[in-house]
């Protein structure tokens, strides 16, 4: 008797789907190679080449053969350099034993969901949220809470409407400001409240750093560096977009120390230790100079500043001026119900097959009349980029 083969997946792996922004990466990829002259908005990466003290740090690296196993959360030196960084920028007091080095930031935050999140569990995301989020505390079990932001208040995010979201069964509330996709910043004193709000609750708070050096009007702020934060704030930060590293995958978490044993644990049994050269990659990153990161943020801004006005221009489209990050969150509603576009994925979709402009759209974030633009590109890809998508939707009146 043949025996049934026992095909079906496991129910959690269809809990999440790929990854929008990973999906609109690979299709402009593979027109690009097709010959179309895409302009790429889509992708959510720096494109300034990594600084050279930190690519030599790696060729040192190769050389001294730097090139096998490390401990599987990282070598400590690096957990030092992240614990002082830290305190330097921030005037926080992490050791060592509070911080695991991870394959990216996404990496820290799978494992921290996994660490933390199980079935019951609810988490309070605020809507626009990035992509990742809503997949790994799916993927734990946990529910999702979100809380929608407004567009008429710049998406501003208060401590009250997080608080209306909270019930006996929240264990953790994510943050992420400067927020990807919209370029929102937290306000300082809300963001207190929050803190004091969760730890009150015994809630965790996420805070993912992913972008908090990359601000314009304010100076980057931890809310780890609150007195009696490191009980309940729980740190998700990566040398992806600060040093323009994001092909190296290294990420850190800050923790309390029981959570950095249990994410080690966890990555002793899948990933190990991120590569070792890049490991010594993100150690000159993060104690060498730090002049690259005003260069990249004063470029950000320059183009920020051509890409917002220029988007009003278009009519019918209208666009918040993002505090920080590098992306802009277009509203562009005054295109669905025109020629069959529908939805923000049909725009997107439509915008990249008829006029080579790849975007993400707002069903990726949680929202459904926004796309994002990422202007992590040069001044004249935009000016490109731009011109065809104001020709796209004025097409379509
Ligand atoms: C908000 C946010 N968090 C975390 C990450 C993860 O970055 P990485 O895994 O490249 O370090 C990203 C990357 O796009 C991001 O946008």
């Amino acid at each position: 008797m043949t025996p049934t083969l026992k095909t079906d997946m496991a129910e959690r792996i269809s809990r999440i789907s790929v990854s929008s922004t990973m999906k609109v990466a690979a299709e402009a990829d593979r027109l690009r190679r097709e010959g179309v002259d895409v302009v790429d908005f889509g992708a959510g990466e720096p494109d300034f080449p990594t600084p050279d003290n930190i690519k030599r740090a790696a060729i040192q690296a190769i050389e001294q053969n730097f090139t096998k196993y490390t401990p599987a959360g990282g070598i400590v030196e690096l957990k030092k350099a992240v614990c002082e960084r830290h305190t330097a920028d921030f005037g926080t007091s992490y050791k060592p034993a509070n911080c695991v080095i991870s394959v990216g930031g996404k990496h820290v935050l799978f494992n921290l969901t996994q660490a933390v999140i199980e079935a019951g569990d609810e988490v309070v995301i605020p809507t626009p949220y990035w992509v990742t989020y809503k997949d790994i505390v799916n993927y734990a079990g946990g529910t999702c809470v979100f809380v929608d932001t407004d567009e008429a208040n710049g998406f501003k995010l208060t401590a009250a409407m997080i608080e209306k979201s909270l019930t006996p069964r929240t264990k953790m509330v994510m943050i992420n400001s400067p927020t990807n996709p919209s370029g929102a910043v937290l306000d300082r004193e809300e963001f207190e409240k929050i803190f004091h709000l969760t730890s009150r609750r015994g809630i965790y708070l996420l805070t993912d750093e992913c972008y908090c050096h990359f601000l314009y009007d304010s100076s980057p702020f931890s809310i780890a560096s609150l007195p009696g934060a490191s009980n309940t704030v729980l740190i998700a930060g990566t040398v992806s977009k600060t040093y323009a590293m994001t092909g190296w995958r290294i990420g850190f978490g800050l923790t309390p120390e029981h959570l950095a044993g249990a994410m080690n644990k966890l990555q002793s049994h899948s990933t190990s230790n991120p590569t070792s050269i890049a490991q010594k990659a993100a150690l000159e990153a993060l104690t060498g100079p730090q002049d690259s990161v005003g260069v990249m943020l004063a470029e950000y801004r320059r183009r920020r500043d051509f890409v917002v006005p220029r988007l009003r221009q278009i009519a019918g489209v209208t666009c918040n001026m993002p505090d920080g990050a590098f992306y802009a969150y277009p509203n562009i509603s005054c295109a669905l119900g025109k020629k069959g576009i529908r939805t923000t994925l049909d725009f997107a979709d439509r915008l990249l097959k008829e006029a080579s402009v790849a975007v993400v759209p707002g069903e990726a974030f949680g929202t459904d009349r926004h796309v994002r633009i990422s202007y992590a590109t040069s001044m004249a890809e935009l000016e490109r980029g731009l011109d065809r998508l104001q020709k796209f939707i004025e097409n379509l009146a």
